[in-house]
């Protein structure tokens, strides 16, 4: 599941490389782009709605990758919010809905860092899954990397 899709670049490169994608978004403009950048590819499932319906349209996954935020050169209001993430995180890992979590956090926007600080100290508390976060040295904004997967 692409849970973020955007303008469909991280799509793009998943789709050569696995089965289906289940691809979210709850812009439709973003969707529209998406599906003009990934015309060659047959194996993905547009979903205009919030990821934190997944359950509706999936019930289990290999991989959920969220890329954080809000549509690049898009509307900078309409971003990702902590509930929303948090919520659909926490379905996620407690239902072993998905073996693998991949989650692009960015720490430059205040909604984006709290988000951040919410995911870090959720996934403290998760026994049953591996976490790695990774950071870049040197760059306290950088975007942050965690990566989930089961035991
Ligand atoms: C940083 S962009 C994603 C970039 C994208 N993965 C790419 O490769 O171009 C974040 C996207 O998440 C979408 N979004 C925000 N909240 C969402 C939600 N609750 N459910 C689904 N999509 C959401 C935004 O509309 C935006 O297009």
């Amino acid at each position: 599941m692409d849970m973020t899709l955007g303008h469909g670049y991280d799509t793009f490169l998943l789709a050569p490389n696995v089965k289906h994608i289940y691809a979210f978004d709850i812009q439709e403009d973003a969707i529209e782009s998406a599906k003009t950048l990934n015309a060659s590819h047959d194996n993905i499932t547009y979903i205009l709605d919030n990821f934190k319906h997944f359950k509706t349209y999936i019930a289990s996954c290999d991989l959920a990758i969220f890329n954080l935020g809000y549509l690049p050169k898009g509307d900078k209001t309409i971003t990702t919010l902590k509930e929303d993430t948090l919520y659909t995180l926490h379905k996620l890992i407690e239902e072993n809905i998905a073996k693998h979590i991949v989650i692009m956090s960015y720490l430059g926007h205040e909604e984006g860092y709290v988000e951040y600080l919410e995911i870090k100290n959720y996934i403290q508390h998760v026994t049953h899954y591996h976490v790695i976060i990774s950071h870049v040295s040197h760059d306290p904004k950088a975007p942050v990397m965690f990566w989930i997967y089961k035991k």
